[in-house]
C-alpha cells in the first residue's frame, strides 16, 4: 500500500534526527523523568490521531466528501492522507526517542471515534477540534520539558499540527485559515478532559500520573455564535450543584485573561473568531492564558473546545464548493456558524448534526430553528459582559496578551527588520536576502 512504503521509507530516516540525538548528548545517563512523561504522553496523543485519521480514510469514500460539499473529493483527501502520515511519523519517532531513553513507549491504548465519523462533515470538525488539542497539548507541555534538545524536536512537531490545523479550518469552509495571533496552551489535565471521551477502556496512560479534569461538552444543538447562550453538561454538575455560583471561562488566543460569564448566561460575545476553549469555575476570577500559572483550584470541569467561526475566507469557500457554498453565505450573512465543538462530537453523534446540516447538499436554512439555542441581542450580550466582568472586557478591547506585547518595531514598519525589495527585472523578489524565483 501506498502508506506502508512511505512509512517505512520516513522509518529508516526520521528516527535517526531525533532518537539519536538524545543517545549521542547523554549517553547512559538518564533522561529526565518529566521529560519521559512528557514523551509517553505525546505519543499517545499521536496515536490517537493517527487512528482517527486511519479510520477516516478507511470508512469514507470520494463519494463521502463530495456529497460533503467538497469542490473535490482529491482536495480533501489528500491532505487528510498528509497529516495521518504526519502523525503516524510523529508517533514511529516519539517511540523510537523513548525507547532509546532505554524507556518503553504506552501502546496498549484504545480509540473509539464511531461518535465522530458518522459523516465527513462530523469528522472533519472533529479532526480540527483534534488539531486543536494537538497544537495546545505541544505548546502546553512546552516548559514542562527539561532538556533544550528534546524541546526543539517536540517543538518541531508542534509547527507541523498547526498546519494541520490550518488546512482544517480550510477545509470547514466557515474557518479563518488563520483565526489569530496566538495559539492556545493546554496543560495536560486539560488534554485528557478533552481527549478522554475518544479513549476505550483502559490503558497504561493511566500510569503517567497525570490526573484528567471532569470533561464537559456543549449540549447547544444548533448554531452557534456571537449571542448563542451555550449549554453545558458535565459528570461534575450535577443537580446538587447551584449553578447559580458558577462561571463560564471562554480563552481565546488572544487575550491574556479568559472572558467569564454567569455559568446560566454564557453567551458567545462578538469578536471572537476560531478556537475557544471554555471552562466552568466556581469563581469569577477569570483564568490566565498562561498555562503554566492558571489557576485550577476552582475548576468545575472541562476546557471544552469550540470553533467560533465569524469570518469565512475565500479560501474556505473554494475548497468547499458546490452545494456548500450557500451554507457558506447564509453563515456570513450573520455571523452565526455552524457549531463544530468537541464536546458535542465526543459525547454524541446527534449533538454535531449542526456542521453536517449546514453542510449537506440542502440548501434550507433552518438554523433560525434552533431548539435549544437561546439567542439574544448582541447589544444585550455585551451589555451582559460588561456587567459580567469589566476586567475582561477591558482584556477582550486590548486584543492582545498583556503579557507578550513586541517591544521590537514591527517587520514593515520604520526600524523593522524587512527589506524586502519589489521584483527585479529578472522576476526574482529577495526578502533579507532570500531569494524567490
Ligand atoms: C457539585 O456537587 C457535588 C455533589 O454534591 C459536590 O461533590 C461537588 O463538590 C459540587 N461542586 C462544586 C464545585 O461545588
Ligand atoms: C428544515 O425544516 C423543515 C421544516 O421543519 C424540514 O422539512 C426540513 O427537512 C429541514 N431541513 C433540514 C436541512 O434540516
Amino acid at each position: 500500500m501506498h502508506f506502508t512504503s512511505t512509512f517505512v521509507a520516513l522509518l529508516a530516516v526520521v528516527p535517526s534526527m531525533i532518537s539519536a540525538a538524545p543517545a549521542r548528548f547523554y549517553g547512559k545517563r538518564a533522561t529526565a523523568a518529566v521529560d519521559v512523561v512528557v514523551y509517553k504522553f505525546a505519543d499517545v496523543l499521536e496515536q490517537l490521531e493517527s487512528s482517527f485519521y486511519q479510520q477516516a480514510l478507511a470508512k469514507f469514500q470520494a463519494s463521502d466528501f463530495e456529497n460533503a460539499g467538497f469542490s473535490s473529493s482529491q482536495l480533501a483527501i489528500e491532505q487528510i492522507n498528509t497529516i495521518f502520515s504526519d502523525e503516524s511519523t510523529h508517533s514511529s519517532v516519539l517511540q523510537a526517542a523513548l525507547r532509546s531513553f532505554g524507556e518503553e513507549p504506552i501502546t496498549n491504548c484504545k480509540f473509539n471515534f464511531d461518535s465522530a465519523l458518522t459523516d465527513v462533515a462530523t469528522m472533519a470538525a472533529t479532526a480540527r477540534v483534534v488539531e486543536a488539542v494537538g497544537v495546545g497539548a505541544y505548546l502546553g507541555a512546552a516548559h514542562l520539558i527539561s532538556d533544550p534538545v528534546l524541546l526543539t524536536a517536540a517543538g518541531s512537531i508542534l509547527t507541523v499540527e498547526a498546519r494541520h490545523q490550518t488546512i482544517l479550518n480550510i477545509l470547514s469552509s466557515t474557518g479563518t485559515a488563520i483565526p489569530n495571533a496566538f495559539d492556545l496552551a493546554l496543560s495536560p489535565s486539560e488534554v485528557l478532559a478533552l481527549a478522554g471521551p475518544f479513549f476505550d477502556g483502559a490503558c497504561d496512560i493511566s500510569t503517567l500520573g497525570l490526573t484528567a479534569n471532569p470533561a464537559l461538552s456543549v449540549t447547544n444543538t444548533g448554531s452557534i455564535g456571537p449571542g448563542t447562550s451555550l449549554s453545558f453538561s458535565s459528570p461534575a454538575i450535577t443537580s446538587a450543584n447551584d449553578t447559580s455560583t458558577f462561571f463560564c471561562q471562554m480563552m481565546v488566543g488572544d487575550q491574556s485573561l479568559s472572558i467569564n460569564l454567569p455559568f446560566d448566561n454564557c453567551v458567545v460575545p462578538e469578536g471572537i473568531n476560531g478556537p475557544v476553549a471554555i471552562y466552568i469555575t466556581s469563581d469569577q476570577q477569570p483564568l490566565l492564558n498562561n498555562v503554566r500559572d492558571r489557576a485550577t483550584s476552582q475548576l468545575v470541569a472541562g476546557p471544552v473546545m469550540a470553533f467560533i467561526d465569524t469570518a469565512p475566507q475565500a479560501l474556505g469557500q473554494l475548497a468547499r464548493g458546490g452545494s456548500s457554498g450557500s451554507s457558506s453565505s447564509s453563515s456570513s450573512s450573520s455571523g452565526s456558524t455552524p457549531s463544530t465543538d468537541s464536546g458535542s462530537s465526543t459525547d454524541s453523534g446527534s449533538s454535531t448534526d449542526s456542521g453536517s446540516s449546514t453542510d449537506s447538499s440542502s440548501s434550507t436554512d433552518n438554523s433560525s430553528q434552533t431548539v435549544s439555542t437561546t439567542t439574544i441581542s448582541p447589544a444585550q450580550a455585551s451589555s451582559i459582559i460588561a456587567s459580567a466582568s469589566a476586567t475582561a472586557s477591558q482584556a477582550s478591547a486590548t486584543g492582545s496578551p498583556s503579557t507578550s506585547s513586541p517591544s521590537a518595531p514591527a517587520p514593515g514598519t520604520p526600524g523593522g527588520p524587512n527589506t524586502a525589495t519589489g521584483p527585479s527585472d529578472s522576476g526574482a523578489i529577495t526578502v533579507n536576502g532570500w531569494t524567490n524565483l
